[in-house]
């Protein structure tokens, strides 16, 4: 089924939150608390808050009306920052796909449209932060990202636009 790729904007709040905590809670054996106790945390909400602050890109896919998928980046400043901080001008990025939508080139597709979108708003650099064992590490690789740390508290990967 084809899918409909349009920019984010303020009123995606919702689904970068549903973006973020999906992309949290990716390991069915991890152990995170619900949405609702995860979501307004401190190391979640500087991810959220303020959503469409400058610097804030993201693109977002569509199947029949319904959300199905988002990616964006957001910049972070030294002082305030979580684990995909490189520096204070390369947005770092989190990506989801719903269950059921998985695995049929979505989130390929949302992370090149957001690399295109990322580079028109004048950026020359992504970063990520990613869990060891997550699968998504592989299509990270695919699409160019390259590993520049990896540690306990995961992996941390630059694209250059
Ligand atoms: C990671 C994710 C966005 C990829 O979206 P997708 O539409 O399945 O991606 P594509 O179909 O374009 O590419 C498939 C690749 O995604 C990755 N992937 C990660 N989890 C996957 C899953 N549950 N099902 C399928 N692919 C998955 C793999 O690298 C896979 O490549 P492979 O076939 O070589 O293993 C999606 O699986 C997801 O939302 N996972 C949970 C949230 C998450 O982990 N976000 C990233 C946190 S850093």
């Amino acid at each position: 089924m084809s899918a409909v790729f349009r920019p984010a904007d303020e009123g995606d709040l919702e689904h970068v939150k549903w973006a973020l905590y999906t992309a949290v809670t990716w390991d069915p054996e991890g152990r995170v608390p619900p949405f609702e106790v995860t979501i307004d945390h401190p190391q979640l909400a500087l991810y959220h808050r303020d959503w469409m602050r400058p610097g804030d890109v993201g693109v977002v896919a569509e199947r029949e009306g319904t959300v199905v998928g988002v990616a964006f980046c957001r910049l972070f400043t030294a002082d305030d920052h979580g684990h995909g901080y490189v520096d204070d001008e390369t947005p770092e990025i989190a990506v989801a796909v719903a269950e059921g939508h998985r695995g049929d080139g979505l989130g390929r597709r949302l992370l090149d449209e957001l690399a295109k979108a990322a580079r028109e708003a004048g950026f020359v650099r992504l970063s990520l932060s990613v869990d060891t064992k997550n699968p998504a590490r592989r299509l990270y690789t695919r699409l160019g990202y390259r590993t520049i740390s990896d540690d306990d508290s995961g992996v941390r990967m630059v694209l250059d636009l």
